[in-house]
Order: structure tokens, then C-alpha cells, then sequence
């Protein structure tokens, strides 16, 4: 729809900025040097050290290269490999909501049945009572994501520790979304679940280089997890896809050698999202602003109650400027009046769209 208005599209969750030129040049270099047959099943050797060592500077665990690191082709491709390699059918997964769309079909499509747990109203934080009384004899694992998609919420270590607490003696595994790892705010720092020592027996940290550097559509990305559940989990990888495309693999591990170029995307996404909400804080719209992820929530109950896909249908066609409606990431499709923006954009985009959304009250 935005496309088709040509609205400024801040609905989808991808960048709409270059990836850096060094990393570009690497592929092509890549390309051109011949390195362009299957890689190894598990991802080549020396991506998956750089992989292992950017852990250990910025999670302070080094995982074993060669048992712990799988590199596939996207973080849905491990989310979806790492749900296959555990859950049986008639077995349970926890997934908290509002949620990311392909956890639920993971979950289906291999005969397992999804446990809904909402996130609280307000600031989308964990209500670990909540997540408690959802455990059953039943329940294999427990789906999580932090900074969050849509809301933007980031765990703390207090909410990693009640996780580990309350499936320590417990046969439930996590499969751990961590796609914006790079991106937390106002000093605010991504706690993986691998640098638990306890939980890190227990999870398959997912992520993604696509999302990291600007270039979703290469979709690349890793799974991080024991070697028991890697075994387990490459299993599943052989037959998805084998392998991960090569040259890109070349490239990210000579790109992954300097540190400040993963480090330095913090600060890139802090300036975009302080732009953002200084212009949201111009127009009707209500919020509190993002503390990870490149999305921010913002509410209009207060102007209007008319349906969140409804407001977004008009934005898009009548403000010409397109957005997510929430209502979308829960299963029951409840609507909360709040809508969502992807602020991964250029400056000047973010800053034409802020305001055009200024005329807001035209269209309630
Ligand atoms: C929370 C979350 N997980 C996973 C993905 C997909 O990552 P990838 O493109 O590496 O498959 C996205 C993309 O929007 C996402 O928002």
C-alpha cells in the first residue's frame, strides 16, 4: 500500500540506508576472487571465530567456534531450526506477546502448540508470574526476544535471572531473538541469554548480520548454542538450506575484524531515534521513547477510536505516511490503539514523515 501511494514508508522493519561501502567492496571482492561454491554446513571457519570472538568482547563468554556457532541463512531460519530441533508434537512454547509473526508457524508447523502470554500493558515488560502460571507438564520451550519487536523494551539482567530461575530444574529450553542486539539507547546494555552460565545450557541465541549492517536482504544471520542442542539443531539446518551463501561469509568475517565497525551502530541508531521522538513529541501522538530495536510505539486512544488498522490504512493513503498497527503481532489481534514506526530511515524521510504526521487530526 505504501508503494502503491508512494507514502514514506515507515511500516516494515528494514533499513533505508546504504550498508557501509567497505562491506560491499568485501562481497565483490569476494565474488570476483572465485569464492562462490557451498560453503561448509555449519558456516566457514573463520566467520564463525569472529562470530565467536565479537561474543566475548560484547557478552563476555567466548563460545567454542566450531560446536557452539551455526551460520544460517537469517535469523527466522534459526528461530525456525532451533524450535524443530526441540519441539515434538502436543509439546508447549511460551511465546510472549505482542510477537515477531514467524515464531507461530515455527511452532505449528512442527505439531506444537502455542502458549500466549501477554507482556505488560504500558512498557511491554515481562510479568514472570504470568509466564509461571503459563508452565505446564507440557511446555519444551519459551520464545523470547529482547530489545523487542514492536515495543522496543529491553530485558534487564533481573528479568534474565527470573528466566533462569524459573526453568532451572525444569526440561524447558529458550530460543533467544536477538536480531537488535546492536541497538539499545540511553546507556541501556543487550544482555544475551548465552552470557547466563546457567541459561546458556539452554538456549539458542539467534541473530542477524542483515539486521546488524543494514543489509536485510542478504539474509544472514547465527545460531548461537551448547553443542548438544547444535548437534541437534544442524540437523535440522542440513535440510533447510545446507549451507549459507559464501562470498557474503568471506566478507562479514574480514568486515567483523574491527570491532567499532558492530560497536559503532549503537550510537548511529541513538541519533535516529532521538530525531525521531523530538519530532513525535511535535505532533498528537502519545509515547514513551524506545529504549532498543529501531521501532517506536506511539498511541492515539487519547484522539480517536477508531481501529489501529484502520488508522493506519488512512495514514498510508490519505497522510501518505505508512505504519504498522499493532494489533497484528498478537494472535487474538486485540487492538490497543497504537501503532508502530520503523525509524531506520534517512533523516530526511524520518523528518518529512514526522511531518506529515503533524496533520494528524485530518483524518480521525
Ligand atoms: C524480532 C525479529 N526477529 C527476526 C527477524 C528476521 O531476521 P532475518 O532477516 O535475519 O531473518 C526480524 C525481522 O524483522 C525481527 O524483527
Amino acid at each position: 500500500m505504501a508503494t502503491e501511494e508512494r507514502a514514506i514508508n515507515l511500516s516494515q522493519g528494514f533499513p533505508g540506508f546504504g550498508a557501509d561501502p567497505v562491506l560491499l567492496d568485501l562481497v565483490a571482492k569476494y565474488t570476483r576472487e572465485g569464492f562462490n561454491q557451498y560453503a561448509p554446513m555449519s558456516g566457514i571457519p573463520q566467520l564463525r571465530e569472529r562470530l565467536a570472538e565479537k561474543t566475548r568482547r560484547t557478552q563476555g563468554y567466548l563460545p567454542n567456534s566450531e560446536t557452539e556457532v551455526t551460520i544460517v541463512s537469517g535469523a527466522t531460519e534459526a528461530i525456525f531450526a532451533a524450535v524443530t530441533a526441540i519441539l515434538r508434537a502436543g509439546e508447549e512454547t511460551i511465546v510472549l506477546e505482542p510477537a515477531y509473526d514467524s515464531y507461530e508457524p515455527a511452532i505449528t508447523l512442527n505439531g506444537g502448540i502455542p502458549v500466549y502470554v501477554p507482556l505488560n500493558a504500558g512498557n511491554f515488560s515481562v510479568d514472570w508470574e504470568k509466564v509461571k502460571d503459563a508452565i505446564t507438564p507440557k511446555t519444551r520451550l519459551i520464545l523470547v526476544n529482547s530489545p523487542h519487536n514492536p515495543s522496543g523494551f529491553v530485558w534487564s539482567q533481573a528479568d534474565v535471572d527470573q528466566l533462569a530461575a524459573l526453568i532451572r530444574h525444569r526440561e524447558i529450553y529458550v530460543v533467544s531473538d536477538e536480531v537488535y542486539e546492536h541497538i539499545t539507547f540511553d546507556g541501556l546494555k543487550h544482555i544475551s541469554l548465552g552470557s547466563h552460565p546457567e541459561l546458556r545450557q539452554k538456549t539458542f541465541v539467534c541473530g542477524s548480520f542483515g539486521k546488524t549492517f543494514h543489509v536485510t536482504g542478504w539474509k544472514i544471520g547465527y545460531c548461537i548454542a551448547p553443542t548438544e542442542l547444535t548437534a541437534e539443531f544442524r540437523k535440522v539446518h542440513q535440510y533447510i538450506t545446507f549451507s549459507t551463501v559464501t562470498p557474503i561469509q568471506y566478507a562479514l568475517a574480514e568486515y567483523l575484524e574491527v570491532p567499532e565497525r558492530y560497536l559503532s551502530i549503537l550510537d548511529f541508531y541513538q541519533k535516529k531515534r532521538d530525531l525521531f521522538v523530538k519530532g513525535l513529541g511535535e505532533t498528537d501522538l502519545r509515547f514513551t521513547p524506545s529504549t532498543g530495536s529501531f521501532f517506536q510505539l506511539a498511541s492515539y486512544g487519547h484522539l480517536s477510536q477508531i481501529g489501529d488498522r484502520e488508522i493506519a490504512e488512512k495514514m498510508t493513503r490519505k497522510l501518505k505516511i505508512a505504519c504498522i498497527p499493532i494489533s497484528v503481532f498478537y494472535s487474538d489481534k486485540r487492538d490497543d490503539k497504537i501503532i508502530r514506526f520503523c525509524f531506520a530511515k534517512d533523516d530526511a524521510e524520518l523528518l518529512e514523515g514526522l511531518d506529515r504526521l503533524k496533520n494528524l487530526a485530518e483524518i480521525l
